[in-house]
Order: structure tokens, then C-alpha cells, then sequence
């Protein structure tokens, strides 16, 4: 099958999440299954020299037809599996250092720039002479696309492609001024509440809800959970009312990028047939992070966008006492709003030795605490799947999460057996069931190594890879298909 993936981030170019690295590590598991696989994404200007080094522009520009007629530059890089990556140049819209916000907040021309970038993936086959059966298109930022599809290019060359829309996160909609229709070039009537309306407004989300041929969600559990008052962040009735065409494909992982035989970054390789080199990647990681160097004190892992939809205000809550009170040592490391920002700095200032906090975005770091720490907290309000639970069980560091979404379907509770669990569980995202939760991990720690070892390994031997989720990507672009025919 051809299948275009229109994306605004994707590994190893550009990242701000997991959306990034789904994308990619999806798109190579579909080019390894045979698949003939493009991706279109922004030119950012903070894509670094050694990916543009890798890149050709396309002979011709790109005429995008949005309500005024806009030129784009088209560059290409074709990857050693054989994934072609568009890179959409158009200066005013991507040259910027971060993909949807700066300093001061959200950009305010987003709606026009990812509307531009829909535009664009509509217009880029005829330039290249390559129709794709199937538009698969991520999040608010690419749900333009199946509106175009179903309406002003219907009858054209693009009239027998599919669009199946993956919503990764429902708490980012995409709003704009009801104008964006005309700017994009939409018809008029879809701005109504089956359609791009919502308040007044332009949601873009809800319009790609309402014209994809197939919606995913990225995992079995939030599948259900967005169709909920609760869980639906307003577009639940809609949801419902596609319910029937949607489903929750658990995500991969890349599973060359994170493994710990192989990792480049870590202080040492290990495997679960030979462990034993996990603990000098915990010392190398003590050292690092100003720990205090002691195999015997537990430690415990965040990696995070520092963002409500984390519960990361509530592990804050949680720590003073923990680090008070408790034999444990922590290492965060994590970006995203201030005032988190500053109480986890806070709080390394008050507890140095036993808790480092890191703020800032840094891959390599991201290996080392995967590799070194014992266990890895999640404590999220919601969380579609998380990837980095997964990189944590595949790195034999036990995953500490609440039971919502994909880390509900991804991490087996421990039930103080040798013969259950990958990981401890709780309900309710309060202190206290942090707190209780992270002396549950202490006790096992120290009192039932046997039980850890074994949670360890059956970690480490759980299969995450795309093998069982990229088939099923393919049976949805098959029922995308059958609803056009
Ligand atoms: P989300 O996409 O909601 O942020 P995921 O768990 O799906 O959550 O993916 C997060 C990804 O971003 C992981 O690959 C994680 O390692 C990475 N990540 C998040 N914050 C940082 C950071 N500060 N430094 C390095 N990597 C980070
Ligand atoms: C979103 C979600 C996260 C998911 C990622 C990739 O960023 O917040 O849970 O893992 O997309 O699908």
C-alpha cells in the first residue's frame, strides 16, 4: 500500500513527544512489512545541519491551493530503510525555533500553519507523481486533510484515497477564528457542529473526526476512555458518534533505538539473560546526577514533558515527605511549564544527594536514567499510551504508574508473587497513593529480591515492538479503503 504520513514532528528531525517517535518508528515497520511509505512534515528552522546535509530540494515548487493561491519549497530525504520524508519549507509559516510555541505561549497563527501544512500534503502527490491509497494523519495539526479530501478534491485524482486519523492526545483541538475556512479554501458548509464548528469557532480536531474514513487512538483503553464526558475533553459526543469506526491500536517502540545490549549512551550493555551490568549503569548515573553512590538505596526515574496532563504536580506534593522520610534517591529530568520547573529544582536544591532534577530536553539523559534507575514513575492524569513506560520495562526499570489508558494496558500489576507483574499500579492520582505506591516498590526492593528479578525480567522479555501493531494498521487502511469503494 502507499500510505502518506502528515505529521508536524517526527524522529530523529524533530521532536517535543511521543508523537514524533511513533510516527517514525511506525512509518519504518510499514516500509519493513512492504509498504510503500512517505511522510510530509514542516521545514522547522531548528532542524539541525546534519539532517538538511542529507536533503534535495525538488525540481519544482509547490503550488499550495489554499483560499489564495501559496508556493512552498519541497525538499526530500529518502531514509537507508527506504522511508521518503517531505521537509515543507515555507519561511513566514516553519522557520521557527519551536514547532507550535515560544516563550510566550502557543503561536498565534497555528491554525493558518497546520492548515497550510494539510493544504499542502493535498497538493504534494500530483507534484510527485505518487498517489497514496491512504492519508494517515496525526492530531489536530493534519486533521485538515480528511475535510479537503472529502469535500474540494473529492472528484479529483486523490478521489479513491482513503484517511484515517490517529488522535494521540484530545486535549489539543487546534482552535482558530471561524475565517480559517475561507483562508484555507473550504467550503463554507463545513463549519457546522458535524463538521468544524465547535463554540463559534474552528476546531480543527473535530473536523477530522467527523470527515476520516477510520480513527485510532493509540491504545485499547483510551480508545473507550475518549468516549466518556470524563475523558472526552468535550469531543466525546462525537466520538460516540463515530464510535463504530473507531479503534485503539496499542503503540510500538523502535526497538533498535532503545535497547539496552546495544545503547551507545550507557555506561555499560546488559540484557535480561545478563543483568548484571544494569547496576554499573546505576552507579555511572549516580555519579552524573551528585548522588550519593550506594547500590542499595532505590532509584526512581521521571522523564517528562512537565505538563498537567502528567500528575506531576501531584508527585511533587508527594516528594517532600518521601524525601524526608524515606532511604530513596530520584533523578527527573523534564521541561515544560515554570512553576513545575521550579519546584523540582526546589526540591534537588533541598535534598541534594539523594534527588537531581534536570530541566531541559536532553536524549542522552533520557537512555542513561531509562538504564540506571530501578524503577520509572508515571503518574499521569491521563495518558494515551506512553512510550516511556515501554522504554522502561524494555530497560528492566520497573514502571510506577497510575491505571489510565495505555499504562493501564501495557504494565501488569505486582501481587507479591514470583509469577505476576511488570510493574506496581495504583487507582487514584493523590499523594497518598503515590506515596503508598513508592513504598510498596521500596519493601519489594528490599525485601524480595527474588520477586524483583523475576518482575525484571518478564519486564524485559515483553514484546513492544510494532510486529503485532503495524498488521493492524494495515487491516484499518484496508477498512479506510473499503468505506471509500
Ligand atoms: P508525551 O508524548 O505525552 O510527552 P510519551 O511517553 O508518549 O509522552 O513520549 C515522550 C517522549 O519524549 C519519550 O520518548 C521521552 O523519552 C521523551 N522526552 C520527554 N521529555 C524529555 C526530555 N526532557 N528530554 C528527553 N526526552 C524527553
Ligand atoms: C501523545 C500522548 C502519549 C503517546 C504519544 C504517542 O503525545 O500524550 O501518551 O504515547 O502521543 O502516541
Amino acid at each position: 500500500m502507499k500510505i502518506l504520513m502528515v505529521v508536524s514532528e517526527l524522529s530523529p528531525y524533530v521532536k517535543t513527544g511521543g508523537l514524533a517517535d511513533m510516527v517514525s518508528s511506525l512509518s519504518r515497520e510499514l516500509v519493513r512489512n512492504g509498504n510503500d511509505v512517505r511522510a510530509l512534515i514542516p521545514f522547522y528552522g531548528s532542524i539541525e545541519e546534519r539532517w538538511r546535509r542529507n536533503m534535495r530540494p525538488l525540481a519544482s515548487p509547490l503550488c499550495v491551493h489554499m483560499g489564495q493561491e501559496r508556493w512552498a519549497r519541497v525538499h526530500e530525504t529518502i531514509e537507508r530503510c527506504g522511508l521518503h520524508v517531505y521537509f515543507l519549507e515555507h519561511h513566514h509559516y516553519f522557520d521557527r525555533e519551536r514547532p507550535y510555541d515560544s516563550c510566550y505561549g502557543a503561536y498565534g497563527d497555528n491554525g493558518e500553519r497546520f492548515a497550510f501544512l494539510c493544504r499542502a500534503a493535498i497538493d504534494l502527490p500530483s507534484l510527485i507523481d505518487w498517489i497514496p491509497d491512504v492519508f494517515h494523519c496525526h492530531d489536530w495539526m493534519a486533521s485538515l486533510v480528511p475535510v479537503y479530501l472529502e469535500t474540494v478534491v473529492r472528484h479529483g485524482p486523490l478521489g479513491n484515497s482513503a484517511s484515517v486519523l490517529t488522535v494521540h492526545n484530545l486535549e489539543h483541538q487546534g482552535y482558530g477564528d471561524k475565517s480559517i475556512v475561507q483562508m484555507a479554501g473550504l467550503p463554507q458548509w463545513t463549519f457546522r457542529p458535524d463538521g468544524l464548528e465547535a463554540c463559534g469557532a474552528v476546531n480543527f480536531l473535530k473536523g477530522g473526526i467527523y470527515f476520516a474514513n477510520k480513527l485510532t487512538t493509540v491504545s485499547p483503553s483510551y480508545g473507550e476512555e475518549i468516549k466518556t464526558a470524563e475523558g472526552g475533553f468535550g469531543l466525546d459526543g462525537a466520538l460516540r458518534f463515530r464510535g463504530g469506526d473507531i479503534i485503539g491500536i496499542l503503540n510500538g517502540i523502535d526497538c533498535e533505538v532503545w535497547d539496552p545490549a546495544t545503547d551507545s549512551a550507557l555506561a555499560a550493555n546488559y540484557s535480561s539473560k545478563n543483568i548484571s551490568a544494569k547496576s554499573t549503569c546505576k552507579s555511572a548515573l549516580q555519579k552524573m546526577c551528585h548522588l550519593d553512590e550506594r547500590q542499595s538505596a532505590p532509584l526512581f526515574g521521571v522523564i517528562s514533558r512537565l505538563h498537567w496532563q502528567k500528575g506531576l504536580d501531584t508527585l511533587c506534593d508527594a516528594m517532600e515527605w518521601i524525601l524526608a522520610h524515606m532511604d530513596i534517591q530520584f533523578a527527573l529530568l523534564g521541561a515544560g511549564q515554570w512553576q513545575l520547573e521550579e519546584r523540582f529544582r526546589l526540591l534537588a536544591n533541598r535534598h541534594s544527594g539523594k534527588m537531581f532534577a534536570a530541566i531541559g530536553y536532553d536524549e542522552e539523559l533520557a537512555h542513561r536514567i531509562e538504564a540506571g534507575c530501578d524503577f520509572f514513575i508515571m503518574p499521569s492524569r491521563f495518558e494515551p499510551c506512553g512510550l516511556n513506560q515501554l522504554y522502561s520495562l524494555r530497560y528492566g526499570t520497573l514502571p510506577i504508574v497510575r491505571a489510565t489508558g495505555g499504562l493501564r494496558d501495557t504494565v501488569q500489576n505486582y501481587g507479591n508473587c514470583e509469577d505476576c507483574g511488570t510493574g506496581f499500579v495504583f487507582n487514584d492520582l493523590t499523594a497518598d497513593a503515590i506515596r503508598g505506591t513508592i513504598r510498596w516498590a521500596c519493601d519489594t526492593y528490599h525485601r524480595a529480591p527474588a520477586h524483583m528479578a523475576a518482575m525484571i525480567r518478564r519486564a524485559m522479555e515483553s514484546d513492544f515492538s510494532w510486529s503485532r501493531s503495524a498488521i493492524r494498521y494495515c487491516e484499518c487502511y484496508r477498512w479506510a479503503l473499503q468505506s471509500k469503494s
